[in-house]
């Protein structure tokens, strides 16, 4: 494997605050890593040290090899960066913006022109090209902030909350202008409070509640071994919930109904199977019996508002 993204131990305090104690990061080229966590849980730090903008008080981090604090220059010239809060500059045109940070990176006047309607093609934003930023609607200019942070042509890019505030829409499109970022064997680093979003994009995951990294793994690895899932049985005749409950109970040792459905977390499927045979052998006919997996919100609430470590 080789690590694009690798931090050992990062640490950081402002003042009374611990940001983050002792986080340890690995990301995989050309895959993408969400890191989770509620407000106040040290992502936009993390990314910060890792973007070469915060030196740490302790710890390493490394981008494809390069130390974050004693090579910041070769690691700018390898890392894209979008913050929480959109940087374009609202009184350039969308291809004035990208055209002057590619001139900024020593690109020749061809090549810039060329970077800029490309990036401006691809993030659909060619029509309003020469339209100021500030007409620009929220998706609009976090596409443009998007572009703007691959006119270097970035093996490594960090975006910080790069869909809050969309509607479903221009998030489903900068999702897969990502997603094509990441076949273009771009690693990505991306921040999010979205559990679907982190579903969706990203490989690994590592939840950080209060400057600690307290789960990680795939989104499935972490649904599994955080949240248990749900069994749910219907019985055709709804008079029969009460009997089904207390059979689920005598086999599980737990379930909730709400008169129609009885519902119980499921400690090991080996207890599913008991479950049908004894519906079967009551005589009990069902007309629904499924195993639901535990959704990543239900395993982020999970983690974050009790603190537990796994
Ligand atoms: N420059 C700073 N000065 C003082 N405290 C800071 C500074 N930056 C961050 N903090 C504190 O460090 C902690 C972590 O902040 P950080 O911005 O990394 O969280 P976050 O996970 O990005 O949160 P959010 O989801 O709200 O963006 C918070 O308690 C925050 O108040
Ligand atoms: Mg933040």
């Amino acid at each position: 494997m080789t690590s694009a993204i690798q931090a050992h131990g990062l640490a950081k305090r402002f003042g009374e605050t611990a940001a983050l104690t002792s986080v340890d990061l690995e990301v995989e080229a050309g895959t993408v890593l969400g890191l989770l966590g509620p407000n106040g849980a040290g992502k936009t730090t993390a990314v910060r040290i890792l973007a070469t903008l915060l030196r740490p008080d302790a710890g390493q981090a490394f981008i494809h090899g390069h130390d974050v604090t004693k090579s910041p220059d070769r690691v700018r010239e390898i890392i894209g960066l979008t913050g929480q809060f959109a940087a374009v500059d609202d009184s350039l045109t969308g291809v004035e913006n990208l055209l002057f940070l590619a001139r900024l990176l020593g690109k020749s006047r061809a090549d810039s022109r060329s970077t800029a309607l490309d990036l401006l093609g691809r993030f659909g934003l060619s029509d309003a090209a020469d339209r100021t930023a500030k007409t620009y609607s929220g998706g609009m200019r976090r596409r443009l902030d998007l572009a703007a942070c691959l006119v270097g042509e970035p093996q490594v890019i960090f975006l910080d909350e790069p869909t809050t505030g969309l509607d479903p829409n221009a998030r489903d499109q900068l999702w897969e202008i990502i997603r094509g970022e990441v076949r273009r064997g771009v690693t990505v680093l991306l921040t999010t409070q979205y559990l679907e979003e982190a579903d969706q994009l990203a490989n690994d995951i590592v939840v950080v509640n209060q400057g600690s990294v307290v789960a990680q793994g795939t989104p499935e690895t972490l649904k599994r071994e955080v949240g248990r899932p749900t069994l749910q049985v219907r019985p055709v005749d709804a008079a029969q919930v009460e009997r089904v409950a207390a059979l689920v109970t005598e086999v599980i040792g737990e379930h909730t109904h709400d008169g129609r459905v009885v519902k119980a977390r499921v400690q090991d499927t080996a207890a599913l199977s008991a479950v049908v045979r004894r519906l079967d052998d009551a005589g009990i006919e069902v007309a629904e019996l499924s195993v639901r997996e535990p959704s990543l919100d239900e395993v982020f609430k999970q983690l974050t508002v009790t603190g537990a470590a796994v």
